[in-house]
């Protein structure tokens, strides 16, 4: 099909506190430039006791329910790697706090950090067969891992919300998808742990395999040349990443690596994750989000997307910016989403990751931290108490 399928609207949200990563260097002893330059971080995302993937996601889905009504949105697909109950999907809660229609269909879907591309691409295939129908797509990730390992100024957390659609505003989603799975163990979540556990130079290797792989497929599959793309926008799970999984595909593809050239590729589109951290899910579309905010008109320009989920499946696909584009951005919302969080000292930081809720079933209350519209109040008979402040 000619159509034109793609991405209408983009909104982002992350956490009331922020930890800059000079406090865990003063904390650990390392030199600041490992984490600045070596890894590419500035500062990390950290939630309140009172948010967690619900509060961000609706946080992030609101703007775009505010601006475009609930009439035509029959689909919400919540994809996520921290989930928060194994039976329910947290799409229902927010489903539940933004008020939408009862005749929805609402699921969440895991694939580690690819879970958003998988939700992408299943509402494009459900446009395909209802033009007039929207999906909202939500992303939302925290990304914890345990305090003084390797993992921890890899941390992180955000929502990206999307609503999906035919004749979309923002960008236009091509056919083909460059496909890869392989079955690696560098980086996993077991159900009985709330942090990760990862093989760090493992999943690098493995993420390095798989944007070669994809983009093999991808060229087989009749794509774009390298060359015709203005930018592309790879999952960060640090932005450094970024620049290595670029630098690896240029010379995958036999070109010498020309730093200028990789800037231009890749710069524009780490300013978000660079200061929020990894966002697992959400992160390769906040790559995206920072790229259209901050590009000069890229109008009718093609982006690269590669996805990557450890464990791992990945996927490479094209996307082209639709012409006046640019009226439809949230650029200051998402600024301000950034500049609002407050830094948190070391001490503060410590105590919030080593909290967990307990297992008896009785009634806690959460602390009051956060300052934004969605909170989760408490946890009371096994169940999450969610509340909506305006
Ligand atoms: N100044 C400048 N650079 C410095 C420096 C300094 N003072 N000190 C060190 N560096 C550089 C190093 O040279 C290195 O750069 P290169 O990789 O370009 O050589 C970089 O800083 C990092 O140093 P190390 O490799 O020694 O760091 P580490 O082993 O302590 O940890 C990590 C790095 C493996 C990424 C770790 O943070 C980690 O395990 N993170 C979680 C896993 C992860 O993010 N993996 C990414 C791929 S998997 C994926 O993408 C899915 C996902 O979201 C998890």
């Amino acid at each position: 099909s000619d159509r034109a399928i793609g991405i209408h609207d983009l909104s982002f949200a992350t956490t009331e506190f922020v930890l800059p990563h000079t406090a865990l260097a003063d904390h650990n002893g390392t030199e600041i430039g490992k984490y600045h330059v070596g890894i590419g971080q500035q500062s990390m995302s950290v939630p309140a006791a009172d948010e967690d993937i619900v509060t961000m996601g609706a946080a992030a889905a609101a703007p775009i329910i505010a601006r475009h009504g609930t009439d035509r949105i029959r689909t919400v697909v919540f994809a996520t790697e921290s989930s928060i109950d194994q039976a329910k999907s947290a799409g229902v809660y927010v489903h539940s706090l933004l008020g939408l229609p009862s005749a929805t269909r609402v699921v969440e879907l895991k694939q580690a950090c690819y879970g958003a591309t998988a939700a992408l691409q299943f509402a494009i295939g459900l446009v395909l067969r209802d033009p007039v129908q929207r999906i909202l797509v939500i992303a939302s990730d925290i990304s914890k891992y345990d305090l003084d390992s390797p993992g921890e100024p890899t941390q992180g957390a955000a929502a990206v919300a999307m609503l999906v659609g035919s004749d979309p505003s923002l960008v236009r989603i091509e056919e083909p998808s460059g496909l890869f799975t392989a079955d690696v163990m560098d980086f996993w979540r077991p159900n009985y742990r709330d942090a990760a556990l990862v093989d760090g130079q493992e999943s690098i290797t493995a993420y390095l395999h798989a944007v070669e792989s994809t983009w093999k497929d991808y060229t087989e599959q009749g794509g774009r040349s390298l060359d015709e793309f203005t930018a592309f926008c790879y999952h960060q799970p640090f932005t450094k990443m970024a620049y290595k999984a670029h630098r690896h595909l240029l010379n995958t593809c036999g070109y010498d690596t020309d730093e200028a050239w990789l800037e231009r590729a890749i710069g524009r589109t780490t300013a978000y994750n660079r200061v929020i951290g990894n966002s697992y899910t959400a992160s390769a579309y906040l790559g995206l989000a920072a790229l259209l905010d901050q590009a000069d008109d890229l109008a009718g320009r093609p982006i690269g997307f590669l996805s990557y989920g450890s464990g791992s499946v990945a996927e490479f696909f094209a996307g082209t910016t639709v012409p006046g584009y640019r009226e439809h951005l949230r650029t200051a919302a998402h600024q301000e989403a950034i500049d609002r969080r407050r830094p948190l000292d070391h001490t503060a930081y410590r105590e919030l990751h080593g909290r967990s809720f307990p297992a008896d079933g009785g009634d806690h209350p959460t602390p009051s931290q956060t300052t934004g519209h969605f909170r989760l109040a408490a946890l009371r008979g096994h169940k999450r108490i969610y509340e909506k402040r305006w």
